[in-house]
């Protein structure tokens, strides 16, 4: 959209005439992807790379202001009238015109089970601005070791790609961990890619295939200068918590991570009682954080990451005393938005949700 039609359909006059309804409201109806100032992008291809994953490459609006290799977005999809926001890395190199992203199928999970069954060309998605500082802040280095499972090859697959599309690659080992090879996304990218830079050394190990979990020898084996590379470290949890120990024991280069799930913690517990007030429901604050007080209570909050990292569950409070999950702190807020997900009641708290 042009900036001067943009500055228009803005201004408040215009706002005043669509009243009670948005611009937005009206733009979508000519084009769904057409917002103001919503990042929103259309799907222009998925590709189904393993079967419990999808590859979609988007188009986004205008109002998309780009990314940074292995920055994430909360990416949203309509369901039942409701829209349900979740975290993905975007693959793609910031100098690639569309954005890929590529979910894995996560347990029950309402939106990566979605989009694996039924992505299809032409779909709508919302987007939310990049985030994360997961990206090489420098040129590459001269050495460095790319180490991901399972779908925490996303972020890793993102840096990688930023350093070809520069020509930056000298000396990289990629060390990959997946089931089978059949389980394996980016498998025949990552190949291609090792044929044509002889800067790039790429380890594939299959676990369910007789390969060796994490540990001191595989990595001796794998990577025996480690000491001398700065590493960009994507995983499931269990796998993050084996390589983290690992990696600082043999190297004091910097450590990148990237996490997709919080690291598993005691549970959480809160105490007091929470009334929710625009549903007019009160629960126990006890079992767990605000956010799941409130499911519990039978409500849907928004949420993207659960765990501190998106902002999408965050709501305000009108009065209470709250506990940070992640530094046990209390305070007493009032008219504060906090996010539901790392925060448990610390005595009564009114939310406005
Ligand atoms: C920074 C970041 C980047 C990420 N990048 C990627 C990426 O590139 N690709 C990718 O595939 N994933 C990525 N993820 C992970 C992805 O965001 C999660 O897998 C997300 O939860 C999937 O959404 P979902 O709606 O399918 O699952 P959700 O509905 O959020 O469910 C998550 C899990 O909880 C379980 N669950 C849901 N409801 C309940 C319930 N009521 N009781 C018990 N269990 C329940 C589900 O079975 C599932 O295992 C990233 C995460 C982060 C934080
Ligand atoms: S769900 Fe992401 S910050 Fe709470």
């Amino acid at each position: 959209m042009k900036p001067v039609v943009k500055k228009l359909l803005g201004s408040s006059f215009v706002g005043a005439l669509a009243s009670p309804l948005s611009v937005d409201d009206y733009l979508s109806l000519i084009d769904s992807r057409l917002s103001l100032s919503e990042p929103r992008g259309r799907v222009t291809h998925v590709v189904r790379q393993t079967s419990d994953s999808v590859t979609l490459e988007i188009e986004p609006n205008d109002n998309w202001q780009g990314h940074r290799p292995g920055q994430h977005v909360l990416l949203g999809v309509d369901l039942d009238g409701v829209r349900h926001s979740r975290c993905f890395s975007v693959v793609s190199a910031p100098n690639e015109p569309m954005i890929e992203v590529t979910i894995k199928r996560n347990g029950d999970g309402r939106v990566s089970n979605f989009l694996v069954d039924h992505a299809e060309r032409g779909q709508l998605v919302h987007l939310s601005p990049a985030e994360g500082d997961f990206y090489p802040h420098a040129e590459a280095p001269r050495k460095a070791l790319l180490l991901s499972a399972g779908s925490g090859i996303t972020p890793v697959m993102s840096v990688l790609r930023h350093w070809i599309a520069r020509d930056e690659v000298a000396d990289v080992v990629f060390v990959h961990y997946a089931r089978t090879r059949d389980d394996m996304i980016y498998a025949a990218e990552l190949e291609a890619m090792a044929q044509r830079h002889d800067g790039l050394r790429v380890e594939t190990v299959f676990t369910a295939d007789g390969g060796r979990r994490l540990d001191d020898a595989t990595l001796d084996v794998l990577v025996p200068d480690l000491a001398q590379r700065p590493t960009w470290l994507c995983g499931p949890a269990g796998f993050m918590d084996a390589a983290e120990p690992l990696i600082a024991a043999r190297s004091n280069e910097t450590l990148h991570r990237e996490q997709f799930a919080a690291t598993r913690r005691e549970a959480a517990h809160g105490e007091g009682a929470v009334r929710f007030l625009n549903s007019d429901v009160a629960a126990s604050g006890e079992s767990g954080s605000l956010l799941e007080v409130a499911e519990g209570a039978g409500l849907k909050p928004n949420y993207g990451c659960r765990m501190g990292i998106c902002h999408a569950c965050k709501c305000r409070v009108a009065e209470g005393s709250v506990r940070d999950l992640r530094t046990n702190r209390v305070r007493d807020v009032r008219d504060t938005d906090i996010q539901l997900c790392i925060h448990a009641a610390a005595g009564d708290v009114a939310v406005e949700l």
